[in-house]
């Protein structure tokens, strides 16, 4: 059996080695790479390591080293054929059929690298040629030296149909047609002709550094700007990046990699220096493309233009990468001028214009907000009903459960803030006039937050100020009844996110019902009894205590369950109102020490005398009790 090398490459990308090794051994992460006591030899101190980037281990101590399919023959013992069936099964990719045309396919595939590299060598002398001059000039004119044009291997297809073929005659129009460096026209009687033509030629080179495919640019003004070879048995076009190559070394020494848009972004880019920044080929960032760029680093930066193409693309993007996020799985982004890209920046300004911004990328969970709330107008209830939805269906797009829940309740909080009841404001100090005491601006006695804060949304405030959180009687009366009714839990996951309990261990089970609550899972029975278990919860939760020989009706072993669930939203109501009036109780008394503001007062009794009327309605809801408990 033989298979061609283009598979077993495929393979290799797809199969994580530290997974494959770490079935048997037991690995430690060092940087980017994993640790081990070899496994081929006795040693005490680790001297194996493991390189998922590379796809290799290597062994420090005795010179043990190869990729997954070594590993597997070596270690695990496995006939070569046997360990490429199982890599593959679980890579979920198909194994070759065994057929004579693959060894065939793998030797063409050998020469068509050879064409590709003969046609790439033709094209760059084409170029120092005396009818390259205005090719030259054309880079020149974008600002691209020789020595860069070098190191692309840019070159030049004459203006002709038949250059290329006549000059590689040798190698005959099939193979040049296989390459796509030919056309063969439908009629049969007519010649294949050369489909690069007048064209500066940039070569798109594979991740081992072979040129697999072409993009042509037109010198100066025309369509298409770019013409690009068609894919073949070389050309995957999904899974290449342009310059991955160069810039899988780069990216580890510079600990971060950049996607840009164009060939001649990454072109201009690498002339200053920055050598670690890919570009997909014209199309959407794929699911292969993205898979290749988290081997290289955690979160990618991907550079897009300022105008609304731009952000279309930046939006499909995340769009596309939100199902694979993971921990140490994400994106960051870097939203560039309106009208520019990185090779005007690099131009206008070399490396310090694009260093400036690529110095804070915008996080993909902000990207994202950032997008969807300015989408739409929010000035009715629907709207915001509508962007907490689109949200939410955003958090729910991404498999992993952790990051999803971070998400789902990183937008929560997000929405709250910008739709927290608008607060009285005080008038900005007048522009011009110098400060005094007793100004916003400057030190206030009182103040322990030193300069004045900028204005925030109450439910911002309201979760800071509760950190000292609801009294462990009343938490722990709350997850009684939600144990009770677990139904509740599900209805009220919104408030019950937003609680804040202040014994930690209780606070752990209400957020460990959120998680559960807001992923879907029905809770009850086992799913309960799993989460009670996870968080030691049964034990907190005997602790109870009956101080006053008051409870809720939710906590009473004979409760009527309808009345119990009705209590239960009310008093959860009661609690996120309180939380909230106690942040702007908090705001409004600091504010009594600042001589300019008479209203803080007012406001502050006002606030106080409806707290107090919550006391009061919690107080009807509890009764004497006859026998609560849980
Ligand atoms: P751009 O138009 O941004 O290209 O398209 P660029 O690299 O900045 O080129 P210059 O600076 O105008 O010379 C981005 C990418 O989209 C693909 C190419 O991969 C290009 O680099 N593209 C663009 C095409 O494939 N065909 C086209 O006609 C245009
Ligand atoms: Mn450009």
């Amino acid at each position: 059996m033989s298979l061609s090398p283009q598979w077993l490459d495929e393979l290799r990308a797809r199969t994580l080695l530290s997974g494959v090794i770490g079935k048997t051994t037991k690995l430690q992460r060092a940087g980017r790479e994993w640790k081990a006591c070899c496994p081929f030899h006795n040693e005490k101190t680790p001297s194996f390591t493991v390189n998922d980037d590379k796809g290799f281990y290597h062994c420090f101590g005795c010179g043990a080293h190869g990729d997954a399919i070594r590993w597997m023959t070596d270690h695990q013992g496995l006939p070569f054929i046997d360990a490429v069936k199982e890599l593959a099964q679980a890579a979920g990719l198909d194994v070759p059929a065994q057929d004579p045309r693959s060894r065939e396919q793998a030797e063409r595939a050998s020469t068509l690298h050879d064409v590709m590299a003969q046609t790439e060598a033709w094209y760059v002398e084409q170029l120092g040629r005396a009818e390259g001059a205005g090719a030259r000039a054309y880079l020149q004119k974008r600002g691209i030296s020789a020595t860069q044009a070098r190191s692309f291997r840019i070159g030049l297809a004459p203006d002709s149909r038949t250059a290329l073929r006549s000059a590689l005659k040798a190698v005959g129009d099939e193979k040049l047609v296989e390459c796509g460096l030919l056309i063969r026209p439908e009629e049969a009687n007519r010649e294949p002709y050369d489909r690069f033509r007048g064209r500066l030629m940039i070569p798109i080179r594979d991740a081992r550094g072979r040129t697999i495919a072409f993009g042509g640019r037109i010198l100066g003004d025309g369509e298409p700007k770019y013409l690009n070879s068609p894919e073949t048995v070389l050309f995957d076009k999904g899974r290449t990046l342009f310059n991955l190559d160069r810039a899988a070394p780069a990216s580890r020494k510079a600990g971060r990699v950049i996607v840009v848009e164009g060939y001649m972004d990454v072109i201009a880019l690498a002339g200053v220096g920055i050598d670690e920044a890919v570009a997909p080929l014209g199309t959407a960032l794929t699911e292969g493309q993205l898979e290749r760029l988290w081997r290289l680093d955690p979160a990618p930066i991907l550079c897009f233009d300022g105008d609304t193409a731009g952000q279309k693309a930046a939006v499909r993007a995340i769009g596309r990468a939100l199902p694979f996020l993971a921990p140490g799985r994400t994106l960051r982004f870097l939203t560039l001028p309106p009208g520019q890209d990185p090779d005007d920046l690099v131009r206008a300004g070399g490396a310090p214009a694009i260093e400036a911004l690529l110095e804070a990328p915008e996080p993909l969970v902000e990207r994202l907000w950032r997008h969807e709330q300015a989408a739409l107008p929010l000035d009715t209830p629907e709207a915001r009903a509508g962007l907490k939805q689109r949200l939410a269906e955003h958090a729910r797009a991404i498999a992993d459960r952790d990051v999803s829940y971070a998400y789902a309740s990183d937008f929560r909080q997000r929405a709250d803030a910008l739709f927290a009841p608008p607060r009285r404001e005080w008038q900005p100090r007048a522009a011009g006039r110098p400060a005094k005491p007793g100004d916003r601006t400057g030190d206030r006695p009182g103040d322990r937050r030193g300069a004045w804060p900028a204005p925030r949304p109450v439910s911002d405030a309201a979760r800071a100020m509760s950190r000292s959180g609801i009294d462990p009687a009343t938490a722990r009366a709350l997850l009684a009844g939600l144990l009770r009714v677990p139904a509740a839990i599900a209805e009220h996951v919104e408030a019950l996110s937003h609680l804040v309990f202040a014994d930690p261990a209780l606070d752990q089970l209400r957020s460990a019902l959120v998680e559960a609550a807001w992923r879907g899972t029905v809770l009850e029975g086992e799913a309960l009894t799993t989460i009670l278990l996870r968080v030691g919860a049964i034990d907190l939760l005997q602790k109870r205590g009956r101080a006053n020989g008051l409870a809720f009706s939710f906590q009473r072993g004979d409760a009527d369950l309808e009345r119990a669930r009705r209590d239960l939203g009310e008093v959860i109501d009661v609690m996120v109102k309180r939380s909230e009036l106690d942040a702007r109780i908090a705001e409004a008394t600091a504010r009594l020490g600042d001589a300019t503001n008479d209203g803080a007062w007012e406001e502050q009794q006002h606030l106080q005398r409806e707290r107090q009327e919550t006391d009061r309605r919690l107080s009807e809801l509890r009764e004497l009790a006859g026998d609560a408990d849980i």
